[in-house]
């Protein structure tokens, strides 16, 4: 039986990391599934792996400079370029996610990575607090909207001694996303995905507003898992840092009300619905026409409150639709979370606790609860906002296979 990876041509980009041993497994696994492999080792790679190693397991020489071996280097990264059905780069270090991002091709590995077509998949390694950096960060954004792959990295005990994201995700788990890359089904094509994220800004006078700190991280993360299994995805936003993936279409707006207004208008048309926006839950009652003058004396706002969106549309869901929700707790996730279940008519909720390191609101990962009717609420590990979007479908996934038409309304309340 032919392997996973047959007759598929692969460059296995290593940089320096002291998981680049993982390469020689990852090279290994690919070879027996049936895939030609080229390695190509950056200079610092050398320091932690043997070209000598990954020629014995690939069969082919590895590439470790621009002008060491081949008879015209030149021409050989661009027909290796053209050759490769992906380019897997594992472990990926800050460095060649910044060069990759910026477009600098100073070596072998990068040069190829500008002339090459092929998909790219990052399989990130570094230190937490350079995974954290907005400069990794925003390459990595840069990267995605272009369309680039990443698989992890995974959370826990780092080399240097920090525990937290930044250490290359299994093998299992990078072979995985390779097999879907190369043989990509969408599952979810012909799917409406109706997204809202960020955050609202509810004005107070023309140059003030009352806001909260949603990042549009995990809408983001949602949207692209959604296009990644062949959705078509719209994203209604409030204010938000992280960038959104371009496939997606982008509604902006600023307040609750002009962000539901966006969803009824687009609500027929859904398929599946998620809510993560942080809404805002009041607004203040009459914005003032003309910016406030300071004059000393005590300013005194009324707030009456927003329309609660998800609950709005979940009262109204037909049976082929599906309505994923968020419950931001500081305690008692799980419960809070059922309790969201039946008022908003959620199909799903995701239970992430706020107020705790590394979950919430702005960071990148999350500590989380999947809640579903009639099931026992499941205990997800802390894992990037990437990671839980590829748990998030899969559970939609389940729902959307199980039946053509989704079990109704779970005991709401109208
Ligand atoms: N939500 C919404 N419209 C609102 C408030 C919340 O659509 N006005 C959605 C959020 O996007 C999220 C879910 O409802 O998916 C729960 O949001 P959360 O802020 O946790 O709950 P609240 O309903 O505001 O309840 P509480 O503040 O009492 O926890």
């Amino acid at each position: 039986m032919p392997g996973p990876y047959a007759d598929k041509e692969i460059v296995l980009g290593i940089t320096g990391s002291i998981a680049a041993y993982k390469a020689c497994e990852l090279a290994s696994r690919l070879v027996e599934g049936g895939a030609t492999v080229r390695a190509v080792l950056t200079g610092a790679a050398q320091e932690f792996v043997g070209a000598a190693s990954l020629e014995g397991i690939t069969g082919n020489p590895a590439i470790t400079s621009m002008f060491g071996q081949a008879t015209n280097p030149e021409i050989e990264h661009i027909a290796v370029a053209r050759w490769a059905d992906l380019f897997l780069l594992a472990p990926a270090s800050a460095n060649l996610i910044a060069k990759a991002a910026q477009g600098i091709a100073d070596d072998w590995l990068t040069t190829s990575l500008l002339a090459t077509r092929a998909p790219l998949l990052f399989a990130p390694a570094m230190n937490m607090h350079m995974y954290a950096h907005p400069a990794t960060q925003a390459n990595i954004a840069t990267l995605t909207e272009r369309g680039a792959h990443f698989v992890g990295p995974d959370s826990g005990a780092l080399a240097c001694g920090d525990v937290g994201p930044g250490r290359l995700i299994d093998p299992a788990a990078i072979l995985e996303r390779v097999r879907v890359l190369l043989n990509p089904v969408h599952p979810l094509a012909g799917k409406r995905v109706l997204i809202t994220s960020g955050a609202n800004h509810e004005p107070v006078d023309p140059v003030r507003f009352i806001g909260n700190r949603s990042s549009g991280k995990m809408g983001r993360a949602l949207a692209l898992e959604a296009l990644r299994q062949g959705a078509e995805v719209t994203v209604v936003t409030g204010p938000h840092e992280a960038p959104l993936p371009r496939d997606a279409q982008s509604i902006h707006v600023e307040t609750a009300a002009e962000m539901l207004e966006a969803v009824e208008a687009r609500w027929n048309d859904t398929d599946i619905f998620i809510a993560a926006a942080a809404v805002a839950d009041y607004r203040v009652d009459r914005p003032m026409a003309e910016k406030h003058k300071r004059d000393g004396s005590v300013l005194t706002l009324t707030l009456v409150p927003n329309p609660d969106i998800a609950r709005h549309v979940g009262l109204k869901k037909r049976a082929d639709q599906i309505s994923v929700g968020f419950a931001a707790e500081t305690h008692d996730a799980v419960r809070n979370a059922t309790d969201k279940l039946s008022r908003k008519n959620f199909d799903l909720v995701v239970a992430n606790e706020v107020g705790v390191a590394e979950s919430g609101f702005g960071t990148d990962t999350n500590k989380a609860w999947l809640v579903a009717p009639g099931m026992e609420a499941e205990e997800l590990p802390l894992m990037t906002k990437d990671a839980l979007a590829v748990r998030i479908f899969a559970r939609i996934l389940t729902a959307v296979t199980a039946s053509p038409d989704p079990s109704p309304v779970h005991g709401a309340s109208r």
